[in-house]
């Protein structure tokens, strides 16, 4: 049964860590149209971006955290803290979306891709502990039930 699931949550983790590769790659596009000064090509790609963010959210609130929670119950409060932060990306996002002509953008757009990265960072670190073998129930760390969701700073050692 749990290794049916850490299967379905691994092949999730895949899907996920590409997702965040192509939507890197959409904000190498962005990046592009912003320094061509290109305005409708800047509009058509935060339209591509915003929508690849929705589908991917989707995946992870519909497939992967609910799999992972299966798996590792300890661990919801980190995944709580996740889909919040989709709940805030989605609400900046519409903002975004409605002052998009707005010189400010560019800004305000940078911000949430910065605070992005970091929240797939604590993503890809609860990959890294699902596939280094950090298994299910019994290996809570401390008992306490209060997995940080504070740990936005840790960086991958590869
Ligand atoms: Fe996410
Ligand atoms: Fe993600």
């Amino acid at each position: 049964m749990a290794r049916g699931l850490r299967f379905r949550i691994q092949r999730a983790a895949r899907k996920m860590a590409e997702q965040h590769q192509h939507i890197h790659g959409i904000l190498r596009d962005f990046d592009h149209a912003l320094a061509d000064g290109d305005r409708q090509r800047v509009m058509e790609v935060f339209d591509s971006y915003r929508s690849a963010l929705e589908a991917h959210f989707s995946l992870e609130e519909g497939v992967f955290f609910p799999g992972l929670h299966g798996l590792q119950p300890q661990r919801s409060a980190e995944l709580d803290a996740l889909s919040q932060d989709h709940e805030s990306f989605a609400a900046e996002l519409e903002r975004l979306a409605e002052s998009i002509r707005d010189v400010q953008l560019e800004r305000a757009f940078g911000e949430l891709v910065t605070d992005l990265g970091q929240h797939e960072r604590r993503e890809e670190q609860i990959v890294r502990r699902l596939t280094e073998g950090e298994g299910g129930e019994d290996d809570q760390e401390d008992g306490s039930g209060s997995a940080s969701p504070s740990r936005s700073g840790v960086e991958s050692s590869s």
